[in-house]
This record gives structure tokens, C-alpha cells and sequence, in this order.
């Protein structure tokens, strides 16, 4: 079957022995868009067997010839933003102009992992032993970062490509080989990415890229007594994951429920801006989005004011079109979307705008009054719709904040700095943004989440640092 992208590995492009595929739909015309390989257990294992070679010469590859690779892959990457950036749109329905910022993004990324590693893992560190009770000086130790092997990586839908290289460049920098397994919708995107490695020239078999179903394979390669270190970016599956994966390093990072709290001397104009960029870029479909606003009561009416009348100003249709809100990935997350809409209307919410609906498009929604009984209060919708929580002091929010499952990340406006950090102190979230709204960039800047919001923290630098591991040498003198 010649439309069915063909998978990498060994440096080639492949298909599935299985002779089955794995259907792409388009969220915006609901059809069949692409379709992938449906790989087989038996094409797991050659490809971490040949992952597992390729990563035992590529260790001993000079950083500097590491480096330039990498570079060499972002040129390539930006290079062919036009064509991926067409696939996210089709196949995730990302707006046309976020799509190209994605694929920029990435090659930035890219490079930027190439100078970070040349400098971090360009270092080791010398101790002597006389430091610690008991010790003559008689023991010099050499430490130096070694890489971990196979990196399996595993993106979610929303950036097939940004969360994709976010793993692929740390764990290539630091000499580890890469198995990529896409999500379904945006694999097509991630093949034409892992294209651009190819093209760059790494040796065979050091990157490659496994599609097919989850049920198939995804146990398969989470569980596989090949694989090193798992970066994963995701939802609930990455809990399962952390269950089921062996004695190996793991870096999860499992969505939110990002409050905005905002007091009574904040700047509302600022906050309403940042409302609306962080709880409506690319529908909501964001793990940083702004999942719940917490405002003082006495702001209430001026904020939602304001929030609504830009609402309003919001461009709703096809991605092609470059419109604001863009129809949600699949049907099933559009209704479970309807559903926590529901349940809040029925629970007495108010509703500032019509609640909308045609196939995966959903109209944005900004819902007044929400309640602590409702779903919504709690659970991430993933879409354009944005609970509003009226709080009689601070306490409340952040009370609201930490009885989460979740801790991404959280904001709060204020113009009182002192304020701001003691709430910031107060959050259990991995970051808090002080005026502005909670988002994982620039892409150096440590990003974690707390409780079921992840597994260690990732951003460029610690992302390759988790990525290897500390290596000793003693020498002890007579
Ligand atoms: O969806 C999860 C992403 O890590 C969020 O990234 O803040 O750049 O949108 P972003």
C-alpha cells in the first residue's frame, strides 16, 4: 500500500511486515489523512537491538562531531518548517502560524542542546579524599558523565515535534541513541522531523522512529529490557508507565490543573490578556494552560468583563485559516469536553457565552460561578472552555490550588511582589509565574510538575543531565 508512511530504522524507511496501518483523521474534516505503519512486536525488537550497537560507537563519537550533527539537524529542521508545519495542521489541527512557531521552536532547541551539552558534559569534576573524616589525602576522584544507552521517547499529541526533539536532542548530545514512538495524530510530523536527522547524516540505527497502535506496542517498548531511560509527555498512561517500567530513569511530565490566582490590586487588563493567551492558545490543548481562574470577589465582574470582551474578539474555525480555536484532536475529547461543560450547567454555572459545537469544534467558553462540587473545578478539560472561581481571599486559592491531584504550574497577578512570592511559596506547583500566564518556555528554563504532574524536571540543561550518568574513576596513591 503506497500512501502509508513508511517507519525508520536502520537508517532506512521501512514497512511493516504486519502489513497493517494505523489511520491519521483530521479533526477539522473528520477523514482518514494519513495513514502510518502499524509496527509489530518483532520490529520493536531489531530496533532496539540495532539501537543498542549504534549507541556504543556514537558514546565514543568526540562531543564536538556530536555537536555538529545536532546543528547541523536544526538547519535542516527550520529548513523544512513549511511542509511539517502543513502536517500539524492537518493532522492536529494547529493553527497555520503556531505551526511554523513549533517547528522554529524546535530547530532552536535543537541547536541551543548542542551548545549546552558541548559546555555541561565538556566538564567533570576532581575531589580529594581528605575532605571527609578519617581520609589521608590519598584518594583523587575523576567524575565524568556517561550516557545512559537507549532513550526511548514517547510525545504527546499537542507538539509531536517541539516535545519530540525536547527528548531527542539532550539524549543525542549525551551519546545515547533515540527510539522514537510519535503519538498517532502528529506522527506524520515527527516522521518528516526525524527525516531532517536523517538527512543531517547520523550513523544507522542511532535515531529511529516506531509507529503503530498502543495497544500493540506501547507496553511492548515501556517494558523492554533494551531500553535505558524513558522520556514521556503525556497523560494518565505515564502513570501506568512509572508501574510497569523497570529500574530506569524516568522522566514524565503528565498534564495540569494550572490556577491563575488573581488579587484585588492586580493589574486586570495584564490578567485578562494572559487569561485569554493561556487558557485559550490552541484551543487549551495545553498542558501549561490556564485550567482555572481563581479571582478575589470584589474584581470578579470587572475581570470576567474584560476577559469576555475578548472572548469575543476570538477567530473560531479551520486551522488553514489560522483561527484562534481550531477543532479539538478527536471526537472522544470533544465530548468528554462536552461532558464537564454539562455537568457544570447543570450544577448551576453561568455561562457567559453560548456553549457552541460543530463536530470537534467547540466555541470558547468562559464559565462564571464555578463550584468546588463541579467536575470542572478539578479535571482538565483540554479545550477552549475556562473555569471561573470566585475566592474571598488568597487563602481560598491557593487552598483550591493545592487540593489538586495535579502541580504543573500556577500564576498569580499582583503588583505586590512580597505578596507574589509568599503565594509562589505557598503553590505546590513545580513553577509559578509571577504576572503572566504559566507556559514550559524558553526552553532552557527548568520545567517540572509536582505530585501526579510528573517524574523529575526537564528543560534543556536538565534534561541532558538526567539523560547520562555520573562515572567515577579513583586513583589511590600508596
Ligand atoms: O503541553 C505541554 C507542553 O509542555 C506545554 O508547552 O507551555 O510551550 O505550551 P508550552
Amino acid at each position: 500500500d503506497g500512501d502509508v508512511y513508511k517507519y525508520y530504522a536502520d537508517g532506512e524507511w521501512k514497512k511493516s511486515a504486519s502489513g497493517k496501518f494505523v489511520p491519521i483523521i483530521n479533526p477539522t474534516t473528520r477523514n482518514t489523512q494519513f495513514k502510518v505503519q502499524a509496527c509489530s512486536q518483532e520490529e520493536v525488537n531489531k530496533i532496539i537491538e540495532t539501537a543498542k550497537l549504534a549507541q556504543k560507537s556514537w558514546a565514543k563519537t568526540p562531543l564536538w562531531k556530536r555537536a555538529e550533527l545536532l546543528h547541523k539537524a536544526a538547519a535542516i529542521l527550520k529548513q523544512h518548517k513549511a511542509p511539517i508545519a502543513e502536517c500539524l495542521v492537518k493532522e492536529i489541527a494547529k493553527p497555520a502560524k503556531d505551526a511554523v512557531t513549533e517547528v522554529v521552536r524546535s530547530g532552536d532547541l535543537v541547536s541551543y542542546c548542542a551548545e549546552e551539552g558541548v559546555r555541561i558534559l565538556g566538564e567533570g569534576k576532581f575531589l580529594v579524599s581528605d575532605s571527609f573524616p578519617g581520609n589521608e589525602r590519598t584518594k583523587y576522584c575523576l567524575t565524568s558523565k556517561i550516557p545512559l544507552g537507549v532513550v526511548l521517547a514517547i510525545p504527546p499529541f499537542n507538539y509531536p515535534v517541539n516535545l519530540a526533539v525536547s527528548k531527542i536532542a539532550p539524549a543525542l548530545i549525551a551519546g545515547n541513541s533515540i527510539v522514537l514512538k510519535p503519538p498517532t495524530q502528529g506522527a506524520v510530523a515527527a516522521l518528516h522531523m526525524v527525516h531532517c536527522f536523517h538527512l543531517a547524516g547520523f550513523p544507522k540505527g542511532l535515531v529511529s522512529c516506531v509507529t503503530g497502535k498502543g495497544s500493540d506496542i506501547g507496553d511492548f517498548l515501556t517494558m523492554h529490557p533494551g531500553v535505558n531511560c524513558i522520556s514521556f509527555t503525556g497523560g494518565d498512561t505515564g502513570i501506568a508507565i512509572s508501574r510497569k517500567a523497570g529500574m530506569i530513569p524516568l522522566q514524565m511530565e503528565l498534564g495540569g490543573k494550572d490556577a491563575c490566582i488573581i488579587l484585588e490590586d492586580a493589574d486586570l487588563d495584564l490578567a485578562a490578556v494572559s487569561i485569554i493567551k493561556g487558557g485559550f492558545s490552541y484551543s487549551g490543548q495545553r498542558c501549561t494552560a490556564v485550567k482555572v481562574v481563581l479571582v478575589m470577589a470584589s474584581v470578579a465582574d470587572t475581570l470576567v468583563e474584560k476577559v469576555n470582551s475578548k472572548v469575543a474578539k476570538l477567530t473560531v474555525g479551520p486551522p488553514e485559516d489560522d483561527c484562534d480555536i481550531t477543532p479539538v484532536v478527536t471526537e472522544s475529547s470533544a465530548n468528554f469536553i462536552e461532558g464537564l461543560v454539562m455537568d457544570a450547567k447543570q450544577k448551576g454555572a453561568t455561562f457567559c457565552q453560548e456553549y457552541k459545537r460543530e463536530g470537534n469544534l467547540i466555541w470558547p467558553l468562559l464559565l462564571d460561578n464555578v463550584r468546588p462540587d463541579m467536575r470542572i473545578a478539578w479535571e482538565e478539560p483540554f479545550g477552549p472552555v475556562l473555569p471561573l472561581i470566585r475566592i474571598n481571599s488568597v487563602d481560598e486559592g491557593i487552598h483550591h490550588c493545592n487540593a489538586s491531584n495535579f502541580g504543573l504550574q500556577g500564576c498569580v497577578f499582583t503588583k505586590d511582589i512580597n505578596k507574589a512570592i509568599l503565594i509562589s511559596d505557598a503553590m505546590e506547583t513545580g513553577t509559578v509565574q509571577i504576572n503572566s500566564a504559566p507556559a514550559r518556555g524558553p526552553d532552557h528554563f527548568p520545567f517540572q510538575g509536582l505530585k501526579d504532574s510528573g517524574i523529575g524536571s526537564q528543560g534543556i540543561t536538565n534534561s541532558i543531565n538526567m539523560m547520562t550518568k555520573t562515572k567515577s574513576t579513583v586513583i589511590n596513591l600508596p
